[in-house]
C-alpha cells in the first residue's frame, strides 16, 4: 500500500464522522458541517484528499481506491476504529470504494451529489479535455466554466459568499493534483453491484437542481441500497452542503442519531 500523509481537520470528541470533499475542492467546504457535528457531540474528521487542498500531489493518477486507503491510514493514525463516512461527489466515489474495501470500519454512509455507475466514453473524453485545459492554462478556466453548473441560480444570485468560497477552492487547487484526480475518476469502476450489499444505515442527498449528478442518480442508489433514505434539497445544485447548510446538516444529524 502506498501510504500518504493527508492534511486534515480533527475536531470534537465522540463517534467519528469523516467528511470527504468533492473535486476540485478541499476540506474547507465542510466548515458548516464540522461546527454542527462537533456541537452535537461527535468527532469530525475532514481530510484534504491526495493532491488536493494542502495534501501533497503524488503521481499522474489518483485512484478512488488510493484515496479510500489514505482514509483508512488516517483512521489508524487517529485511532478511529469505525466511522460514519460522508462524501460529496468525488468524495462519494471514495466513500463507495471505502464501503466495499473496508466494510467493518463503517458505521453509516452518507452519499451526496454522487452516483454509482462508471463514466461513459464521452465523459472520459470530457475529463481528458479538462486535464489538458488545467495543465496548460491553470485552474481559472476550470472555475469560470464550472461555477454555473455547480451552483443553483438562487445561490449564484443571492449567496455571494458561497460563490466566492467555491471559486476560491477551485483556483487554489494544484492543477497536477486536480488532473490526477480527474484521471482517477475516469478510471473508476462501476459501483452499482456493490449497492445491495451495503448493510449500514445509508443516507443519499441530492440537490434538486443538480445537473452534474441529478436526482435520478440519487434515486438509482436509493432503490438499490437496502433501507436507505433519500433527501432531495430544494434551491441547491451540486454543492448542497454549502448552498443549503441548514437542511443538509439536519439530514446529516438525523442520520447520525438514528
Ligand atoms: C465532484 O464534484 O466531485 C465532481 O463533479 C465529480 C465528477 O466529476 O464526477
Amino acid at each position: 500500500m502506498d501510504e500518504q500523509d493527508l492534511a486534515f481537520d480533527d475536531a470534537g470528541t465522540g463517534p467519528a464522522v469523516i467528511l470527504l470533499h468533492g473535486y476540485p475542492f478541499d476540506r474547507s467546504m465542510w466548515r458548516d458541517q464540522i461546527r454542527v457535528v462537533v456541537a452535537a457531540g461527535y468527532r469530525a474528521i475532514a481530510p484534504d484528499l491526495r493532491g488536493l487542498g494542502e495534501s501533497a500531489f503524488a503521481g499522474e493518477t489518483t485512484t478512488m481506491g488510493q484515496m479510500a486507503r489514505d482514509v483508512l491510514v488516517l483512521m489508524s493514525q487517529l485511532e478511529v476504529d469505525r466511522a460514519t463516512v460522508c462524501g460529496l461527489s468525488m468524495g462519494g466515489y471514495v466513500a463507495l470504494e471505502f464501503a466495499q474495501l473496508f466494510p467493518s470500519r463503517l458505521n453509516a454512509l452518507i452519499l451526496a451529489g454522487t452516483r454509482a455507475p462508471a463514466d461513459s466514453e464521452e465523459e472520459k473524453q470530457g475529463r481528458q479535455q479538462q486535464v489538458e485545459l488545467m495543465l496548460t492554462k491553470g485552474m481559472k478556466p476550470v472555475a469560470e466554466g464550472s461555477l454555473m453548473k455547480l451552483l443553483a441560480l438562487i445561490t449564484l444570485e443571492e449567496k455571494p459568499e458561497v460563490v466566492a468560497g467555491v471559486r476560491r477552492m477551485i483556483l487554489q487547487s494544484n492543477p497536477h493534483g486536480a488532473a490526477a484526480a480527474q484521471r482517477g475518476m475516469a478510471a473508476r469502476r462501476d459501483y452499482s453491484s456493490d449497492l445491495p450489499r451495503i448493510n449500514v444505515p445509508a443516507l443519499i442527498i441530492v440537490g434538486r437542481e443538480d445537473t452534474i449528478r441529478p436526482v435520478s442518480d440519487a434515486g438509482f442508489m436509493h432503490d438499490r441500497i437496502p433501507g436507505s433514505r433519500l433527501e432531495i434539497i430544494d434551491a441547491a445544485a451540486h454543492m448542497t452542503n454549502m448552498e443549503q447548510p441548514e437542511i443538509f446538516n439536519r439530514a446529516l444529524l438525523k442520520q447520525l442519531i438514528t
